[in-house]
């Protein structure tokens, strides 16, 4: 007999089995694992009744004769900033291995679309990691197309990053001080200055030795 398959709103009494479910995730695609610690089942509890209280927002589960081995999180946001139409976007979508080819990530997807219509939503996306071969053919196959790449890392290092990028380039200012130097000492050698000294320089000589602009980062 075919298995009995429901999908449902998450419930807080089903914390543990999601921790358990989000630790295979990490382990199987890596996915944002680098990043994300496995929350604590204290933490999914409080999030599951959270997610109760969003209507813009639901974790859902899908149960195999009872047992719970899927998940997804589904998330209305705008399309684009620039037009009115929302998207129902499907993420950490993760089926157990021992619960998989029986129809639940298809049931999984197929309440994100029921929802998307019920809202008026019309279009779906669902996030799948790069490395994710067989999810990644599933949803080609349920009609889903490459739309991006989403890129993810914590916000100090790309603070850390962006300022390694600009700081400023040391070697390169202080070669360019010695050739200002170099070209005003060589300006007051010069039989067209009359062989003045820096300190006699009138303004028009000074505004002829141009120094490098200012790195963007000087002074900060
Ligand atoms: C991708 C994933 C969600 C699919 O879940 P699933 O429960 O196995 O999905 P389904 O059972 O609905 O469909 C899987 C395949 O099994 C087939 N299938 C469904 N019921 C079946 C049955 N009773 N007998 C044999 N095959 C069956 C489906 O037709 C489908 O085939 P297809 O891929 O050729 O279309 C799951 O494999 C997974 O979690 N993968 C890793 C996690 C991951 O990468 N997550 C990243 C986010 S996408």
């Amino acid at each position: 007999m075919a298995p009995a398959i429901e999908v449902r709103d998450a419930r807080p009494d089903d914390a543990e089995a999601l921790v358990t479910l989000w630790r295979e995730m990490a382990v199987g695609t890596g996915h944002q694992a680098r990043l994300l610690a496995a929350p604590s089942v204290q933490s999914a509890e409080a999030s599951v009744r959270k997610h109760a209280l969003d209507p813009a927002g639901r974790l859902v589960v899908g149960e195999i004769d009872g047992v719970l081995g899927g998940m997804a999180y589904l998330r209305q946001t705008p399309i684009s900033p620039l037009h009115d139409e929302v998207t129902v976007t499907v993420e950490y979508l993760h089926v157990s291995d021992h619960a998989r080819r029986h129809g639940l990530g298809k049931a999984l997807i197929a309440e994100a679309a029921a929802w998307a219509e019920h809202e008026n939503c019309p279009h779906l996306a669902v996030v799948a990691p790069p490395v994710a071969r067989e999810a990644n053919r599933f949803l080609a196959r349920l009609g889903l197309g490459q739309a991006g790449v989403l890129r993810f890392a914590s916000t100090h290092t790309v603070r850390r990053r962006l300022a390694a990028e600009h700081a400023p380039n040391l070697l390169a200012l202080l070669s360019s001080r010695r050739s200002v130097m170099a070209r005003r000492a060589q300006l007051a050698r010069s039989p067209m200055t009359g062989g003045h000294d820096d300190a006699e320089f009138g303004d028009v000589d000074r505004e002829q030795v141009t120094l490098p602009a200012a790195p963007e980062s000087a002074g900060k």
